[in-house]
């Protein structure tokens, strides 16, 4: 398979331009409009062959950012398709809530490969508001944590990490689960979409990779801002930074691994998901902790490693089901994570392993959405961007 000719092809083939805006979408027929994690994977992406391309596809996501710098997971682009839900401000065409804040790291990757000074400085000031909304309407009691107000905030939908602050059990079905998380956008809509308040009534949840993936992307907003001599964004992104990174020791840290937590009193989400490889991307454990991370989980077949690659939930859990959605299947963004935390503490083999596994699956599969880790068998979305990500695997040291 000619890789980087069928990643050309596909990002050509889900291309999409609206009022002047250029982006991808995540897959034709079962996500035809712009989703913001996604799009800075497809950034990433996109700097090895086409930098103008990723330029476009961040600077069209940035175009729908809200006056306090959220920038809201979906833009329809009012495509005159039937939505299935509006998540939140009906009178828009874009979501209420927020996905993993991967911008930083998406712009500063284009640069590295395709050095561009203008256009970080054009697109730092806003990559600055988005981080400090976090950091400002996301933390009312100044913990260091960030809530997200909604599952979906994490990109993992349905994971069973969500099932207990939403009231649900293990083996709640794919669509009851849906209809809970609009009934929480209801709720929000109610509480007006302020955070605060919507989360100390509804859901607050201080998700490990949400804070894991916000922590190398303040690393990464640090750099750019020194890049181009912004000293007090300097200052803002090392600071903080350092302050997750400590409160995520203090509050989420127990044996040996990171859990989410939720509510005021940082009730343990103890459901064991690959959240809790999500902190290497971040270099949240020691040598040592990564070492025993990687023999105890990683490699474990018990629990998370499969022939075909790593489960998104551990298979011990009640709630792991090989084919539905969040609740199991392999998904090769959480394999590009772990991929870049494994390489980063000098884990090659386990690194050659995720590369590997996404090149047998995308060989078997074609580009779908998620994998049964069990017999390699894709499901979901056809056509779906994410696989295009081993593209960013292919480093010569591994
Ligand atoms: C699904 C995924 C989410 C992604 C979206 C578009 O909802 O769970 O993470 O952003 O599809 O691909």
């Amino acid at each position: 398979m000619d890789l980087e000719k069928e990643v050309r092809a596909l990002y050509l083939n889900n291309r999409r331009i609206k009022n002047g805006y250029q982006f991808t979408v995540p897959s034709p027929g079962t996500y035809p409009y712009q989703w913001m994690w996604d799009s800075c994977f497809h950034a990433i992406v996109l700097s090895h062959f086409d930098p103008e391309s990723a330029k476009k596809e961040l600077f069209s996501l940035l175009s729908r950012q809200l006056p306090d710098g959220m920038v809201p997971h979906v833009i329809f682009w009012k495509q005159g398709l039937i939505r299935p839900y509006e998540w939140g401000w009906g009178k828009d065409d874009i979501g209420s809530i927020t996905q993993p804040p991967m911008l930083a790291y998406a712009a500063w990757e284009i640069h590295r490969r395709a050095p561009d000074g203008a256009f970080l400085e054009k697109i730092y000031p806003q990559l600055l508001a988005f981080y400090k909304f976090l950091i400002e309407k996301r933390d009312p009691r100044d913990h260091h944590l960030i809530g997200i107000v909604n599952p979906d905030e994490s990109g993992e939908d349905n994971s069973p990490r969500f099932d207990a602050p939403l009231n649900l059990k293990p083996d709640v079905s794919f669509v009851h689960h849906y209809l809970r998380r609009h009934k929480l956008v209801d709720q929000n809509r109610k509480c007006n979409f302020d955070a605060e308040l919507c989360m100390s009534q509804t859901f607050w949840v201080k998700d490990v990779p949400f804070n894991a993936i916000l922590i190398h992307n303040l690393q990464v907003l640090s750099h750019i801002a020194s890049f181009l001599g912004h000293k007090a964004g300097e200052h803002f992104a090392e600071q903080n930074h350092q302050l997750i990174k400590t409160a995520m020791r203090e509050y989420l840290f127990k044996d040996g691994v990171y859990w989410s937590s939720y509510d005021y009193d940082y009730k343990p989400l103890q459901v064991a998901t690959w959240a809790h490889f999500a902190p290497l991307f971040a270099g949240l454990y020691t040598q040592e902790e990564a070492q025993k991370l990687v023999d105890t989980h990683f490699k474990n077949e018990e629990t998370f490693h499969a022939s075909y690659g790593i489960r998104t939930v551990s298979k011990q859990e009640p709630s792991y089901r090989s084919t539905e959605f969040w609740r199991g299947p392999i998904w090769f963004a959480p394999h590009w994570f772990m991929y870049k935390g494994l390489r980063a503490y000098g884990f090659k083999e386990e690194a050659r392993f995720l590369r590997n596994a996404n090149l047998t699956l995308l060989k078997q599969n074609g580009f779908r959405e998620y994998f049964n880790p069990e017999t390699g068998k894709g499901l979901g979305a056809k056509d779906f961007t994410w696989g295009t990500l081993t593209l960013d695997m292919l480093d010569d040291d591994i």
